[in-house]
């Protein structure tokens, strides 16, 4: 790593607004944005993809071997995941197969096969990397810690506009119990739990639109970058 890399890990509940606020932070820093969830989500998709049961650890593990994940960066800047040699960036995102990301992600084997995955990455650029244990597991010596969160309520009303959007509306109520499912599932798990890094700083932008979080994130990473 050159003295002048750096790397952003941002960790918290998903909905807080974590990729969206990475993604403005890399463009205005030129540095690599690294969607971890991404990461965990194909392994999720060549699950759902071959039959193979998200919850079944000794299944999922054996399957490992079969699997080849790369990381590629298209000409919009994008990160786009090839899983065995195809672009997967638009499946990922299906209901089902968030559900088998968040599955997978609990299988041991799984953190450990992607683990120096996205250690190399950040050996290799200056990036913002965001996940659940970025800060705690991935990268514990990054120099910027950043643990963002947002209350369950508005959260789930920000998932509730973007599934109306998409033209797959679903009721609030049911939006905000999938909510506090996930966050229990990803803080309670046996490994690498939800949870923020001792030295994270606390971010909360439930009453913060994009613009005002984009703003207090640069001074919190340009005031850690400047001691
Ligand atoms: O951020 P996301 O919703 O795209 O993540 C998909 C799933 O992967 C989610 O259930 C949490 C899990 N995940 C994880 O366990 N560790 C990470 N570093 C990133 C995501």
């Amino acid at each position: 790593m050159s003295e002048k890399q750096f790397a952003v890990a941002l960790d918290g509940p998903s909905g807080a607004g974590k990729s969206t606020l990475a993604k403005a932070i890399a463009a205005k820093l030129r540095i690599l944005y690294v969607d971890t969830g991404a990461i965990y989500r194909s392994i999720g998709c060549y699950a759902f993809q071959n039959g193979i049961d998200g919850k079944d650890a000794p299944a999922v593990t054996a399957a490992l071997p079969h699997i080849h994940i790369e990381v590629r960066y298209g000409d919009d800047g994008l990160q786009h995941m090839i899983l065995n040699g195809t672009d997967v960036t638009k499946e990922i995102r299906l209901p089902e197969v968030s559900l088998y990301a968040s599955q997978v992600s609990a299988i041991p084997a799984v953190r450990a096969f992607l683990l120096q995955m996205q250690r190399d990455m950040a050996a290799k650029n200056s990036v913002i990397m965001d996940g659940r244990d970025i800060g705690t597991v991935v990268l514990p010596d990054a120099k910027v810690k950043i643990y963002l969160d947002a209350s369950a309520e508005v959260r789930a009303r920000r998932r509730e506009k973007e599934l109306a959007e998409r033209g797959t509306p679903k009721p609030y109520e049911e939006v905000l119990r999938e909510v506090n499912e996930r966050d229990w599932a990803d803080m309670h798990r046996e490994i690498a739990p939800l949870r923020p890094a001792d030295d994270a700083i606390m971010v909360d932008t439930s009453d913060v639109d994009f613009e005002g979080a984009l703003s207090l994130l640069l001074d919190v990473i340009r005031g850690r970058l400047a001691d």
